[in-house]
């Protein structure tokens, strides 16, 4: 795209009312845990990571992993690999994985088979866009910021070629003609 404009999608506003409630609902499901592990996949994940931790009243520690990106590639070779794995062991632990968006939902699959198999005591999806139109793996978060069905979105941690990450609101991106 050689030319193209942003268009507010999600003000930020919106986007702090909705993060502090999911934080209300979580802190409820867990309150008795001794430890929230919160999981963000990096890169996209660490503005609503950051903004959504704020928001938990529970011990929680914070770890990271990068899955390989396949969004310059072609369809055929879409693989997801580990690029960095977390640092801590999550076995016997509540473990909350926090991403940005789910789209074709191949990234998280992945990633929550892969730590399924390391035999948390629990482990559970919070997305604050759930993308539904291009699904391809069958995913179902378990607490969502917002739902569409279609559409380009950048800012708050979400990239166009890395750009645009730290707009405070949800864009969407427009082609210009
Ligand atoms: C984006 C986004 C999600 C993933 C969703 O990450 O942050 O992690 O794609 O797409 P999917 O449901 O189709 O798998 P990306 O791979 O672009 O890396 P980034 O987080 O560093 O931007
Ligand atoms: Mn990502
Ligand atoms: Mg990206």
């Amino acid at each position: 795209m050689n030319n193209y404009e942003i268009e507010v999608f999600i003000s930020k506003d919106e986007i702090a009312e909705k993060v502090k409630k999911l934080g209300k609902i979580i802190t409820d499901e867990y309150k008795n845990t001794k430890e929230l592990v919160v999981i963000g996949l990096l890169r996209g994940s660490v503005i609503f990571l950051s903004d959504l931790v704020r928001e938990l009243d529970l011990p929680v520690s914070i770890d990271f992993m990068t899955v390989s990106s396949y969004g310059n590639e072609m369809e055929s070779t879409r693989e997801v690999k580990i690029i960095k794995d977390l640092d801590e062991n999550i076995m016997g632990k509540d473990v909350l994985i926090v991403e940005d968006i789910l789209d074709s939902g191949l990234t998280l699959k992945k990633v929550m088979g892969i730590l399924e198999s390391r035999s948390p005591n629990s482990l559970k999806l919070s997305v604050l866009l759930n993308k539904t139109g291009r699904r391809e793996a069958d995913i179902s978060p378990d607490y969502i910021g917002f739902e569409f069905e279609d559409g380009f979105v950048v800012g708050y941690g979400i990239d166009y070629a890395q750009k645009h990450r730290n707009l405070p609101y949800i864009g969407i991106v427009k082609e210009v003609k």
